[in-house]
């Protein structure tokens, strides 16, 4: 079974995007992009916070467009199955930089339901290998305009035998750090960590895939969410994979237990600081059998990081 991983990527910055014949060369299984799919905020001016919703709308439409129509991702997206290719989202295709639901939602509610809704369209028509028909023809069709859009879905998906992947959302209910009480600051809400804590609960011999826009040193500012997920690591083999850095990295941190596992890989197809700086094609391998978790980062298209971790004791070898 092997996943390629990835995120961070921006028509506008980069046209031609490589690292999608990359990955397509390493025929993985799966596919995960891990946030950062697109950059609202980065586009402009105007910046989205100052559009109306209309005008989001539009630059949802127009943005997730092209990404679809960029040849290479197209033709890797093309070439997986129906339901391998998984997404989630961060700051730049939520909102705008550093965008925290639960702070914007009083005044901005309406782009919230808008990007959440253009964020489902985009990962059905991922799940269908680009289908024709399946990502909506016009920024105004009925599917992107439901006032009683629901939060966007987090999955755990069975990839394998004793194989999940689990699809957080670190944006829709994010709160602030910044004068906030730490015991009232979240990054995923308590039904979320309820669910997932179920689902990673409910198969404790398998293998958890733990897909985060956030790396782990972001979580240091949320100790709830922080402390759960390392209560979750120390009795279940989890593995972060993570994106936002623009950087390949690879980590591992003390639970008490288990040691919890995080595998960076980020800067697909933007450059270092998203519009400026060294261009960035940047993405990850699992290759994952009975024995081990072999995990490689590659780095303009080169073998830049690698680790590999034992099933049965879940320590590096
Ligand atoms: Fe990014």
């Amino acid at each position: 079974m092997r996943i390629a991983f990835a995120s961070c990527m921006f028509t506008r910055v980069c046209p031609a995007q490589p690292v999608w014949g990359q990955i397509a060369q390493q025929a993985p299984d799966h596919l995960v992009l891990l946030g950062d799919a697109t950059y609202l905020d980065v586009a402009g001016p105007p910046l989205p916070q100052a559009m109306s919703d209309d005008e989001f709308a539009q630059h949802l439409f127009a943005l997730y467009a092209e990404l679809l129509a960029q040849p290479d991702f197209a033709a890797l997206i093309a070439a997986l199955p129906a339901g391998s290719v998984h997404t989630i989202w961060d700051d730049h295709d939520f909102l705008w930089n550093d965008a925290r639901g639960a702070e914007e939602r009083a005044l901005h509610g309406e782009k919230i339901r808008l990007s959440t809704a253009f964020h489902e369209q985009f990962r059905a028509t991922l799940a269908a290998g680009l289908a024709p028909g399946s990502f909506p023809a016009a920024y105004d069709d009925a599917r992107f305009w439901d006032p009683l859009q629901p939060p966007l879905t987090t999955p755990s998906r069975q990839l394998d035998a004793d194989l999940w992947l689990h699809l957080s959302d670190g944006r829709s209910h994010r709160t602030r750090t910044w004068l906030l009480a730490e015991n009232k600051r979240t990054m995923f809400g308590k039904a979320q960590r309820d669910a997932f804590a179920q689902a990673i609960g409910a198969q404790p011999q398998a293998v958890h895939l733990w897909a985060s826009g956030t790396t782990l040193a972001g979580y240091q500012h949320y100790a709830r969410d922080q402390a759960w997920l390392h209560g979750l690591a120390a009795n279940q083999r989890l593995l972060v994979l993570s994106g936002d850095i623009h950087r390949n990295r690879l980590d591992a941190f003390y639970t008490g237990g288990w040691p919890l596992h995080e595998a960076t890989s980020s800067g697909a197809a933007v450059r270092d600081a998203v519009a400026v700086g060294a261009l960035r094609q940047n993405y990850g391998l699992l290759d994952v059998d009975a024995q081990q978790v072999a995990i490689r980062l590659f780095r303009n298209g080169a073998l830049e990081q690698q680790r590999v971790l034992s099933r049965p004791n879940w320590l590096p070898i």
